[in-house]
């Protein structure tokens, strides 16, 4: 079973029916890389972006807020920094390796080292994020909302509890598929 689902499994966390669509095993690495960006990076960025200002309004009221706000605010953090790296160093050396993969060359190292250390430093990174899910989603009870929470805890909820839905593809996305595609083709090229 790939590792992110067990993961999600074991957390009691499940990966929206999307994560069943076959097509990016066999897709090129650069489809999947921009579908990684142009879908999942966006939305991410603006959905974190948005979710401080609600948590910052809407946490003080909340059971746990301020520890719901903190990992809001490190989730943020982390992730924007880990999409930068993605962006700048991990995907570009990735793609030099498909390259390499197409044209039949050898490829020893990228500028940035071995895609394998990369993509290391990402997996411990998602792990974080993981627990950081985890944890929301118990501070909030499965997102439930009750009878004593406003109308923005309720709002506040369903978005995190969509940012999850997508993140937790996302991951899958990348560790369990992109990751998986790259440990092969590191593999033929060296
Ligand atoms: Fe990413």
């Amino acid at each position: 079973m790939p590792i992110i689902i067990r993961q999600c499994a074991a957390a009691g966390m499940r990966l929206s029916s999307e994560g069943s669509d076959p097509a990016w095993n066999t897709a090129c690495l650069r489809e999947l890389i921009d579908h990684i960006v142009e879908d999942h990076h966006a939305h991410l960025r603006s959905e974190l972006r948005a979710l401080e200002k609600l948590t910052g309004a809407t946490a003080p009221r909340l059971y746990e807020g301020d520890r719901v706000a903190e990992l809001i605010c490190v989730l943020k953090e982390d992730l924007e920094l880990q999409m930068q790296k993605e962006e700048i160093v991990l995907f570009p050396a990735i793609l030099e390796l498909e390259s390499a993969s197409r044209e039949g060359r050898r490829f020893g190292h990228s500028k940035f080292g071995s895609v394998r250390n990369l993509v290391k430093v990402a997996e411990r990174s998602h792990s974080q994020t993981l627990q950081a899910l985890e944890e929301i989603r118990r501070l909030t009870n499965n997102y439930c909302c009750q009878a004593k929470h406003t109308s923005g805890a309720g709002v506040l909820f369903r978005r995190l509890a969509d940012l999850e839905d997508d993140l937790l593809w996302h991951i899958h996305l990348e560790i369990d598929i992109l990751f998986g595609r790259v440990a092969v083709l590191e593999g033929e090229t060296q």
